[in-house]
């Protein structure tokens, strides 16, 4: 466990004078948990987005509320909102957000919530799950702690589950692991093996990931049925400048909006034969999700719609296959 922790810590603060930390824990769920049982308490608050992945946005407001944690959800690239927040909420302990994020693919200007949260001496907390280390280094950019669920581009084919977290504090690295320990989070160690094998090939995957997904979202955006595609990549983009300046290629999550919502987005999922129908993300194959049915289906209607999480929005997880064997697959869902 130590030895996988500790080269995605590397990895993390490639380039840098940094010393990074590791803890592997049993999956990306249980990163997040453990980080938040480890550096707050009750009447603290954690201010974030909206958009998150939906089990994140599930943990903040049925578990970690009901403790007494407040939970601020705002739109974090809206900087003065932000600094309204910090400043009107001194109870605000950390700035947590998610870029890209799940499953609309919003991005956050790390810059700009780094020097927001130094100014009124915040933690701030990145996941990095989608981008990984090889396309997008948050801790090079000032952030503290970067979690990641090591289930999906660091272990890569879908056959562990576990999570990570990487800081450079050492106070707050050694709360965490008392939190890790006490709480029983621990990675086991054939999870924490397959996540090492798996990460040998990590940068070649992310770079067949990032041309097949750049293909597909231009592919999607010319195609008369799909009103909108949620890709980085894309100049139309909302946060194409600000995927551009933090990351080195755009990833390989897309989602994209069907005319025709919620039947349209099942008779899409039902039409696949190539790409799976999977909850999960980030294996070599592509994998395919209706955000409204599978991974948002807990979370409130109206935080999913304000957040563009609507009932005909497709999530893709672009594989390594032949891109024309993919596109010939989500051409026969959208006919
Ligand atoms: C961005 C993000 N973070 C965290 C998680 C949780 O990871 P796990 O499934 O390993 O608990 C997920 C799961 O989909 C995710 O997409």
């Amino acid at each position: 466990m130590d030895a996988v922790a500790h080269k995605i810590a590397a990895l993390e603060s490639f380039g840098s004078e940094l010393e990074a930390q590791g803890i592997m824990t049993s999956s990306g769920m249980s990163a997040i948990s453990t980080l938040f049982m480890g550096l707050l308490q009750s009447g603290d608050a954690i201010l974030t987005q909206g958009n998150l992945y939906g089990g994140t946005t599930e943990l903040l407001l049925k578990i970690l509320q009901p403790l007494g944690i407040g939970i601020y959800l705002v739109d974090l690239n809206n900087a003065e909102l932000v600094e309204d927040k910090l400043r009107e909420h001194p109870s605000i302990k950390m700035i947590y957000f998610e870029t890209p994020s799940n499953p609309t693919l919003d991005c956050v200007d790390i810059n700009i919530l780094v020097s927001l949260a130094k100014k009124y001496d915040k933690i701030t907390c990145a996941d990095n799950t989608f981008a990984t280390p090889y396309l997008q280094q948050p801790l090079l950019l000032g952030v503290d702690y970067v979690i990641h669920s090591t289930t999906k581009y660091l272990n890569g084919h879908g056959n562990s589950i576990s999570g990570a977290i990487i800081g450079t504090d050492v106070i707050g690295m050694k709360k965490i692991w008392t939190a890790m320990k006490l709480v029983g989070t621990n990675c086991n160690p054939f999870d924490a093996w397959l996540t090492y094998m798996g990460m040998k090939t990590l940068p070649l995957r992310m770079e067949k990931h990032c041309e097949n997904a750049n293909r597909l979202a231009t592919y999607l955006s010319t195609n008369q049925k799909v009103i909108t595609v949620n890709h980085p990549s894309l100049s139309s983009h909302r946060h194409h400048e600000i995927a551009k300046k933090q990351m080195k290629n755009f990833g390989a999550m897309l989602s994209f909006e069907l005319s025709g919502g919620l039947d349209a987005g099942i008779k899409f999922m039902n039409s696949l034969k190539m790409c799976s129908l999977a909850p999960t993300l980030g294996d070599v194959d592509t994998l395919i999700l209706h955000p409204a049915t599978m991974s948002h289906i807990n979370v409130a209607k109206e935080i999913r719609e304000q957040n563009g999480i609507t009932d005909g929005l497709i999530r893709v997880s672009v594989g390594i296959e032949a891109i024309d064997d993919i596109i010939e697959d989500i051409e026969r869902g959208l006919k």
